[in-house]
C-alpha cells in the first residue's frame, strides 16, 4: 500500500513551477483575504491588526502564496505557519514564497494533527487535505481546538456525486497496483484507463479532469490510497464535533435545490435542503467553505450595513454594470449550468463605482441615491450577487 507522504513526495500536488510566479498569482478559494473577511468576520475585519494563519497540509502552496501575496500587496501585517508532511511539496511552497520575496512565513514539515500546539490561529486554511487523513475527524478535531475563539476555517473537501465513477478505480487500481513504486502505479494507471469502455461513468464524468492535466493530477485523483468524500451532511457533522460551525459554502446557490424544483415545498432543515440540493445537482465534486467556532455569533457580511466596502469576484466593474444597465440582467456559469441574474437597472451606477475602497453609502451617494432608497434597492441586489459568489464585503484595501 502506498502511504500518502509517499504519494506527495513522488507526486507534489498540485504540480508547480515556482517560476510561474514572475508571471501570474493563482488566486481561488478559500484563503483569499476578501472571502475570509466576508464569511469570517462579516466583512468588518480590522486589517491593521496582525493576521495569524495556519496553511494545514499546504502542498505546493497555493493558498499560501495567494494568502501572503494579497496580503503583502495591500500592505497588511501577517505571520503565517505552513505545515505540510511531505518535504517535496514543501521545497516547492518555500520556493515559491521565496520568488515573490515574500516574508514573515514559517515552513514546517509535519502533521496538521499537532496544529493546537502551534495555535491559537486567527485563520486556518485547509484545502484538500482531510478527506486524506486515514482518521479525518481526528484532522477536523485538531483545526478546531487550534483556532482562536473569534477565528475561522477555510476548508475544501471532496464531495461524492461529482466524482462519479472515481471510487470504483481508486478500489480496483489500489488491490491491482499494491506494492509497486509510484511510478511505475502511475504507468500502470494509465495504460488500464485507457483499456476501460468509452461509456465508463468516469468518461462520462465531464467534471473531474485532473487526470488529463498532469501526472500529479492523475496520481491524486484515480491511485490516491486514502480518500473520502464527504456528503454535504457529513461536512456538517464533522465540523459539529470539532466544535465548529458551518459559515457557509463560498456558492450558496448551489447548496438551494428551489431553482431547480421551483414552487415545491421543502424542508426547512437547512441541512436537509442542501442534501436535496446535492442530490438533485450530482455535479458538486468539492464542498468549499468556512467554519468558525460554534459559540461565534453570525459571521457572514450580507450587505445591509451600508458602510461596507464592496468587492465584485471574478468580474470588472464596468462590463457589469454596462451589462445591468442595458438587460437588467447578467448570465453566469456555475457547475456547467448558465444562469440568469435578474437585476434592478438602478444598480449599474453602483457596481461602476465600485473599487474595493469605496463604501456603499458613498457609491449611493455618488449615484444620487438617498440612503433609505438606497438600501431598500441595494439588499436584494447584494443578495442575489452572494448567492454566487460575486460580492464579498471587506475593508482590507481602506
Ligand atoms: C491534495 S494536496 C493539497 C495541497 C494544498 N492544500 C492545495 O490545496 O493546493 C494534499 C496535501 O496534504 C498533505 N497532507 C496529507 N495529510 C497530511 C497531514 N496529516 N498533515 C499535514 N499535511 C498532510 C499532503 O502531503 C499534500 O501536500
Amino acid at each position: 500500500m502506498s502511504s500518502v507522504k509517499e504519494q506527495y513526495e513522488a507526486y507534489p500536488y498540485p504540480e508547480r513551477d515556482p517560476k510561474d510566479e514572475k508571471r501570474r498569482l493563482i488566486t481561488g478559494s478559500p484563503s483569499h483575504p476578501l472571502e475570509m473577511d466576508q464569511f469570517l468576520w462579516n466583512g468588518k475585519r480590522d486589517w491593521t491588526k496582525p493576521l495569524k494563519a495556519l496553511v494545514a497540509g499546504g502542498g505546493t502552496g497555493d493558498g499560501l502564496i495567494q494568502l501572503a501575496q494579497v496580503l503583502t500587496g495591500a500592505r497588511r501585517p501577517y505571520q503565517i505557519t505552513y505545515i505540510d508532511l511531505s518535504t517535496a511539496s514543501r521545497a516547492i511552497a518555500e520556493e515559491r514564497a521565496r520568488m515573490r520575496g515574500l516574508k514573515n512565513i514559517t515552513f514546517l514539515t509535519g502533521s496538521l494533527l499537532d496544529a493546537p500546539e502551534l495555535g491559537p490561529f486567527d485563520y486556518i486554511d485547509c484545502c484538500g487535505v482531510l478527506h486524506h487523513l486515514p482518521e479525518p475527524q481526528a484532522g477536523f478535531d485538531a483545526l478546531g481546538r487550534a483556532l482562536a475563539p473569534e477565528g475561522g476555517l477555510g476548508f475544501m473537501v471532496y464531495a461524492p456525486y461529482g466524482r462519479s465513477g472515481v471510487y470504483p478505480l481508486q478500489d480496483a487500481f489500489a488491490r491491482l497496483l499494491a506494492g509497486l513504486p509510484p511510478k511505475q502505479r502511475l504507468r500502470e494507471g494509465r495504460r488500464i484507463l485507457a483499456n476501460l469502455p468509452k461509456n465508463h461513468p468516469f468518461a462520462q464524468n465531464r467534471v473531474v479532469g485532473d487526470h488529463k492535466r498532469s501526472d500529479a493530477g492523475f496520481y491524486d485523483l484515480l491511485l490516491h490510497s486514502t480518500d473520502r468524500p464527504y456528503r454535504v451532511g457529513e461536512v456538517v457533522q464533522a465540523l459539529d464535533h470539532a466544535g465548529l460551525r458551518l459559515a457557509g459554502f463560498t456558492s450558496p446557490a448551489l447548496y438551494d435545490p428551489s431553482d431547480l424544483t421551483g414552487e415545491m415545498p421543502l424542508p426547512e432543515d437547512p441541512v436537509a435542503r442542501m442534501s436535496l440540493a446535492e442530490e438533485l445537482r450530482g455535479t458538486i465534486r468539492m464542498h468549499t467553505g468556512y467554519a468558525v467556532p460554534k459559540p461565534r455569533a453570525e459571521t457572514v457580511a450580507d450587505g445591509h450595513d451600508l458602510s461596507q466596502v464592496p468587492h465584485l469576484k471574478g468580474v470588472a466593474a464596468a462590463p457589469l454594470a454596462r451589462e445591468i444597465e442595458k438587460r437588467g440582467q447578467i448570465k453566469i456559469k456555475t457547475e456547467g449550468a448558465q444562469v440568469t441574474l435578474k437585476l434592478d437597472k438602478a444598480i449599474a451606477p453602483l457596481v461602476a463605482g465600485m473599487n474595493g475602497r469605496t463604501p456603499l453609502a458613498q457609491l449611493g451617494k455618488r449615484a444620487g441615491i438617498d440612503p433609505i432608497a438606497m438600501a431598500a434597492l441595494w439588499y436584494p441586489a447584494s443578495t442575489a450577487l452572494l448567492r454566487h459568489g460575486l460580492i464579498h464585503y471587506s475593508r482590507l484595501l481602506c
